[in-house]
């Protein structure tokens, strides 16, 4: 089929090549032109595992072009709106600018049989919004918007495009319900259930699993918290609740709060949508505040593993990313952590494999290194706040050799406490309070 992607962010470059790949013509446009010019040199903007092999497999059949250009829409028969819905500032509601815009763009350019499907996050009633759109300005025919929002997780997102759970389709439209099965039919293989709905329900189901799942995290948050105070061990407690099929192990690991380009933003756009339609979401709003005040908090862990004062001293923070294997920083916990110790009165080293340069302009008084062990030189403290692979495994020895004090506040839970005393390390993990 002939798709085109307007938007080649993280969600419209990964669904445009995975798209691709099932075998599809595929175009995905950009108003970014030097994204557009990056592409089409083979160079990918954002760093997630097997995009670049499978973005130039694709260019070289044939099946993937990028552009600036809107009217290339024209030959489409399915459109993907997957442009950015951020936090608009003020009120925290989804920021529908480039949505609107984008449909209004691409509305007189449209092919009369086109589907636009909705791939981005958007509150419920967007979609009835984007019809009234295509209404106004194309009064000669009746293009459908469907909504299909996307759960792939930034780090796996290929893996989760091509192999989901589910695939939300909001739509009441037979035809449009046929594009879309059409597009996604290679995945039948792997039999993902093609799950159809009402275009609100499906809108709605995207805000209430990033809320139920930003409410898992912060659930077990608060219990680490406790099992510090109790003397338990949250990562066995976890693995004791997970186990029961009806919880589920995942998302159960406690750590410096949530934070990344999503859940964030959706659970404050959802609090919205539900006071505007005059119904307290209580738990979200617990959620959403209590991880807040989480982030910034993780300092006085620092401080505490200090004994008491950061002033003066070096921090070395390993990870800035918001989790591994992304170059994403979007609302990284990191990102206050860092603030409260700056404010603290720490100089923080910093390191992370992929997200420095996205860091940078967020934290520009952070000296950033080249490795770990370069971040650890002359620290008081090494604050492991992401969980990159590449940390599992550091050699202690050498690390100790290069720091001011064997200080290693572990918001991830990567170490044992038992490997740490071995080692000489005074240790703070989240939720263990093994001494150590
Ligand atoms: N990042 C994720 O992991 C993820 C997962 C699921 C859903 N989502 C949702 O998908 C949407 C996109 O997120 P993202 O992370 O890919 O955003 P992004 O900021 O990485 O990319 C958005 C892109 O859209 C482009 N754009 C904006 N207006 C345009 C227009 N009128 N024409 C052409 N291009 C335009 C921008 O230049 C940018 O490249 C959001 O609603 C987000 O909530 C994101």
């Amino acid at each position: 089929m002939r798709v085109t992607m307007i938007g080649a962010g993280y969600v419209g470059l990964v669904s445009g090549a995975c798209f691709a790949d099932f075998g599809h013509q595929v175009i995905c446009i950009d108003k970014d032109a030097k994204k557009v010019a990056a592409l089409n040199r083979g160079e990918i903007p954002i760093f997630e595992p097997g995009l670049d092999a499978l973005v130039e497999a694709n260019m070289q059949q044939g099946r993937l072009k990028f552009a600036t250009d809107t009217t290339l829409v024209k030959d489409a028969e399915a459109v993907f709106i997957a442009v950015g819905t951020p936090s608009r500032r003020g009120d925290g509601h989804a920021d529908l600018t480039y949505v609107y815009e984008a449909v209004r763009e691409i509305a007189p350019l449209l092919s009369a049989s086109a589907v636009v499907v909705t791939k981005s996050t958007v509150p419920v009633g967007t979609g009835d919004e984007i019809e009234r759109i295509l209404r106004e300005l194309r009064k000669d025919a009746e293009i459908q918007a469907v909504s299909n929002p996307e759960f792939l997780r930034e780090g796996a997102a290929i893996q989760d495009f091509k192999h989901p759970d589910r695939i939300v389709v909001g739509t009441e439209d037979p035809t449009a319900r046929d594009v879309i099965a059409e597009i996604y039919r290679p995945l039948y293989l792997n039999t993902p259930p093609l799950l159809y709905v009402s275009r609100r329900t499906a809108e709605l189901i995207k805000y209430a699993a990033n809320a139920f799942l930003a409410t898992k995290i912060t659930f077990i948050n608060e219990i680490a918290d406790l099992c510090e105070q109790v003397g338990a061990d949250v990562q066995e407690v976890s693995r004791g609740i997970g186990l029961d099929n009806r919880i589920g192990g995942k998302f159960l690991h406690a750590g410096p709060g949530f934070g990344g380009s999503c859940f964030p933003k959706d659970t404050s756009a959802l609090l919205k949508t539900a006071q505007d339609y005059g119904v307290p979401l209580r738990i979200v709003e617990t959620v959403s505040a209590v991880n807040e005040q989480r982030k910034r908090a993780m300092a006085r862990k620092v401080v505490t593993a200090l004994d008491g004062s950061v002033r003066g001293k070096t921090v070395a923070v390993l990870g800035l990313t918001f989790k591994p294997n992304t170059d994403d920083t979007r609302d990284s916990p990191a990102i206050p952590l860092i603030t409260a110790l700056h404010d603290l009165g720490a100089l923080v080293r910093g390191y992370d494999p992929a997200g420095m340069e996205q860091a940078k302009p967020l934290l520009p008084a952070v000296t950033y290194c080249s490795s770990a062990y370069s971040a650890a030189e002359g620290a008081h403290a090494v604050v492991i706040a992401t969980e990159w692979e590449q940390f599992r495994a550091l050699d202690l020895q050498r690390l100790k050799s290069v720091m001011a004090e064997p200080v290693i506040v572990d918001l991830r839970n990567i170490y044992r406490h038992d490997e740490m005393r071995r080692a000489n390390f005074r240790y703070r993990a989240i939720g263990r309070s093994g001494v150590g």
